[in-house]
């Protein structure tokens, strides 16, 4: 296959024409688009498009075994695909937790009957994920987990977390956390804030998140292994794990569109599909989390994409489960909010969904380079459209964006050479 004419980042950021040659689902060629075309089986005109490594998330809800009302393996990954995602990292909060060797397993033989993107299983920490017993972590990394969290929730205790980090590191292992420290957070559904205040709703504090990372980088430092925080959302903690990292510890760090892009004082009355966890903050805390990105501090983009259904969403703010789904946004709401309006570079945005993630997390994908896997995504970065849940792959509609005119929709991925996702 020849994906002809497309807009291809150089080393330097800049967009340069060039054909794409894929053999064996792998990139075998990467031609000056003055160059003839050779002979092959497909031609792709990709002119006017812009071709970047297949996205990567590192933190998603795929809902199976357990919750397949929410979301399957397959429509998850057919969301991704939609979404330009080719490799998505799946949380262990299903029923059963994946936290044997047998559900770890099930995960991959249902990722590879879809047949659509790269899927890596996460085990959990804990056994059922309540915190009082770790898991059997030698039989989870031979099963093929690719790290340990127990994401949806914090592990309460620092001496399970860690000897958690202490097995983690003897495995090469990484550990991945969810950082919320229970006593601080006690049935509020958003942050503090104007919001919580105008509607008399307990508040979720900064300190919850921030305790568990400034614990959690201590305990990386005392056992040296690699700890990544999830969704980082406060101030706190932005300012915690750059100071980490300056002296040296093994932390990295993600963060979800959303921090990015809205506030607490944006949320528009008691509608759930604004509600997640961790919930939306300060404006001062999303100016952190950008700078944080901006400066490396916050290595990855990911979505937490976690689909629910529409009946228990609607259960209001107080009562509904927290969450909200990512795929299908992620990259136009950052593409259209950052790098459009010229405040990014087009070449960052890329990076913090693609090489950096494989960087992180030692994946042989994430470049457009000779020899790489066929992982690719085009991108249409002109025509706008309206977010509409209706049209999702994903059996989740929970989004905060509804209606928001964006541009930078894939409109066609690749996974090792095979089309996942072609629109229209
Ligand atoms: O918003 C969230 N949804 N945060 C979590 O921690 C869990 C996740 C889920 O599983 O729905
Ligand atoms: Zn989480
Ligand atoms: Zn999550």
């Amino acid at each position: 296959m020849i994906i002809k004419n497309a807009s291809v980042l150089n080393e330097e950021g800049v967009l340069e024409r060039k054909h794409i040659v894929v053999q064996d689902g792998v990139i075998s060629k990467i031609q000056d688009a003055a160059e003839a075309v050779e002979e092959a089986g497909e031609i792709v005109e990709a002119e006017g498009k812009l071709l970047i490594p297949g996205l990567i998330d590192m933190h998603v809800h795929l809902r199976e075994p357990g919750f397949e009302h929410k979301e399957t393996i397959e429509t998850g990954a057919r969301s991704a695909a939609k979404g330009g995602f080719t490799t998505i990292a799946c949380m262990p909060n299903t029923r059963p937790v994946t936290d044997s060797a047998e559900i770890v397993q099930l995960v991959k033989d249902k990722a590879r009957e879809a047949g659509l993107v790269k899927v890596l299983p996460y085990a959990a920490i804990t056994k059922n994920e309540l915190g009082r017993e770790l898991t059997d972590f030698a039989a989870l990394k031979e099963a093929g987990a690719i790290g340990f969290t127990d994401d949806g929730v914090g592990v309460q205790s620092a001496q399970m977390m860690k000897d958690a980090m202490k097995l983690a590191k003897e495995l090469d292992m990484p550990v991945i956390a969810h950082c919320e420290d229970n006593s601080l957070v006690e049935g509020a559904p958003v942050a503090e804030g104007t919001f919580a205040d105008k509607h008399g709703l307990k508040g979720i504090p900064n300190e919850s998140e921030a305790i568990h990372v400034g614990r959690d980088i201590l305990l990386s430092e005392a056992t040296g292994v690699h700890y990544h925080v999830c969704h980082v959302s406060t101030e706190q903690s932005v300012r915690l794990i750059r100071q980490a990292k300056q002296i040296g510890i093994k932390v990295t760090a993600e963060v979800c569109p959303h921090h990015l892009l809205l506030s607490e004082e944006d949320i528009p009355g008691m509608d759930a599909n604004w509600k997640m966890n961790p919930p939306l903050r300060s404006r001062r805390d999303v100016e952190a989390c950008i700078e944080g990105l901006l400066d490396g501090t916050l290595d990855i983009i990911v979505t937490d994409h976690a689909p629910h259904s529409e009946e228990e969403k609607a259960k209001g703010m107080q009562l509904a489960p927290f969450g909200i789904v990512g795929f299908e946004t992620a990259f136009p709401l950052l593409y259209t909010a950052f790098v459009a309006p010229g405040k990014w570079d087009l070449s960052l945005l890329v990076q913090r969904m693609t090489a950096d993630p494989a960087r992180v997390f030692r994946l042989n994908t994430g470049s457009l380079t000779v020899g790489a896997p066929a992982d690719l995504t085009l991108i249409d970065l002109n025509e706008e459209k309206e977010v509409d849940p209706a049209t999702f792959a994903s059996k989740g509609h929970n989004t905060p964006f509804t209606g928001w005119k964006l541009k930078g929709w894939p409109v066609k991925t690749w996974v090792d050479g095979r089309a996942v996702w072609s629109e229209a």
